[in-house]
């Protein structure tokens, strides 16, 4: 039998692309892959603001062990371990341990990172506490 030259070929070849491209846009999910109000994109934003912000004290682990952490006394808090609500993170990132009693070596970040930056790296800290388990 003959092989179908170029002509018939190149049609042949575009359909079954054409089916292909079809099909699995029909499997594919709709909508974006990570929606903007997800809490998955807030978490993986949050590790981008906590590792610009936080890691030298709270470490690469959050595990209060960053590599300035032994500068301080009281020592950067194990996040992984905080016993606090998220309200309470909030507050403390945003007005620094001063204002709340705390060491003043937690700096205030109020002036520096946006509300949604604020309630981003909460969601990670969230994401990374054991009490989330
Ligand atoms: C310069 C070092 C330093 C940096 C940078 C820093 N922290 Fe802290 N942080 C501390 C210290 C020290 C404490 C402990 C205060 C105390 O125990 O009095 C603390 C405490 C905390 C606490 C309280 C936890 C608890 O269980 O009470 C939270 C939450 C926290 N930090 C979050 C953050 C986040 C989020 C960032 C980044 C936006 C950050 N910190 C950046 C030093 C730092």
């Amino acid at each position: 039998m003959m092989r179908p030259g170029p002509m018939v070929r190149a049609p042949l070849i575009a359909a079954a692309l054409l089916l292909s491209a079809f099909a699995q846009a029909q499997q594919a999910p709709t909508g974006p892959l990570l929606p903007k109000d997800s809490i998955e994109a807030s978490v993986f934003r949050g590790g981008l603001v906590y590792a610009n912000y936080c890691v030298t004290c709270h470490g690469m682990n959050a595990d209060g062990n960053g590599r300035a952490a032994r500068l301080y006394t009281p020592r950067p808090a194990n996040l992984r371990m905080t016993d606090k609500n998220d309200e309470y993170i909030a507050l403390i990132v945003r007005k620094g341990g001063e204002p709340l009693g705390r060491s003043g070596k937690m700096p205030p970040w109020g002036e520096e990172l946006t509300s949604e930056q604020i309630s981003d790296v909460v969601a990670y800290v969230r994401s990374v506490n054991v009490s989330n388990r």
